[in-house]
């Protein structure tokens, strides 16, 4: 009973209240599926897989930005974004993958984090167990497999470092515009 409502909870997620173009009733659906922060924003159209445990599966600090088309999966494990993070365009971040390995294609997971003042560039792919440290940025189109070491800049498929990012980190994120598709 309580897995087919959260199969519905869901499915109205996605396939409605994501779509909500007025931030402010759109957020309030967000909320009750994820736990925000103060001064963050999540776009239209950022999708989430979350059926076991929603709100404390993902998990998003204060002053982040989500762009549209974004992919937040926590099935199994959890997504925990922290402050100041910013997320570009079509970003998709799992938690949950299948073995390639087993007989019987057995699943297996792993938590992703995302350290304050973290950039992740456009189209980028974010894989289970995947720690991406402070600061550091994710080129557009990057897969990452592995930790990213903090102020770095990691790019490709799969990601490796490509530089070192300057930086001093003195900007809070603070956009929350009216409407933003
Ligand atoms: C991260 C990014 C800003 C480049 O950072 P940068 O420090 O200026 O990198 P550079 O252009 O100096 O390139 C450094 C090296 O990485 C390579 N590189 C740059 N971007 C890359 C990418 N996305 N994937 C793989 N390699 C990349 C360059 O070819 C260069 O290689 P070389 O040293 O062999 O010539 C850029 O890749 C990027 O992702 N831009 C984001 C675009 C975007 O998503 N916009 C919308 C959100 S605001």
């Amino acid at each position: 009973m309580k897995k087919a409502f959260n199969y519905i909870s869901l499915y109205l997620f996605n396939a409605f209240f994501c779509k909500i173009p007025i931030n402010f009733i759109r957020m309030f659906f967000m909320r009750l599926y994820m736990k925000i922060g103060k001064g963050s924003f999540v776009s239209c159209n950022v999708k989430i897989l979350n059926l076991e445990d929603p709100k404390n599966n993902i998990t998003i600090g204060d002053n982040c930005f989500i762009n549209p088309e974004c992919l937040l999966d926590g099935r199994k494990g959890k997504i925990i974004i922290k402050d100041n993070v910013d997320i570009a365009r079509g970003t998709w971040i799992y938690t949950l993958e299948h073995d390639p390995h087993d007989d019987y294609h057995a699943t297996r997971q792993g938590d992703v984090i995302i350290e304050d003042y973290v950039w992740i560039a456009s189209r980028a792919m974010i894989l289970p167990g995947v720690t991406l440290g402070k600061g550091c940025v994710i080129a557009s189109g990057a897969v990452v497999t592995k930790d990213v070491p903090a102020m770095s800049i990691a790019g490709g498929v799969p990601a490796k470092v490509i530089g070192t990012r300057r930086s001093a980190l003195k900007y809070t994120i603070d956009f929350t515009p009216y409407l933003y598709i």
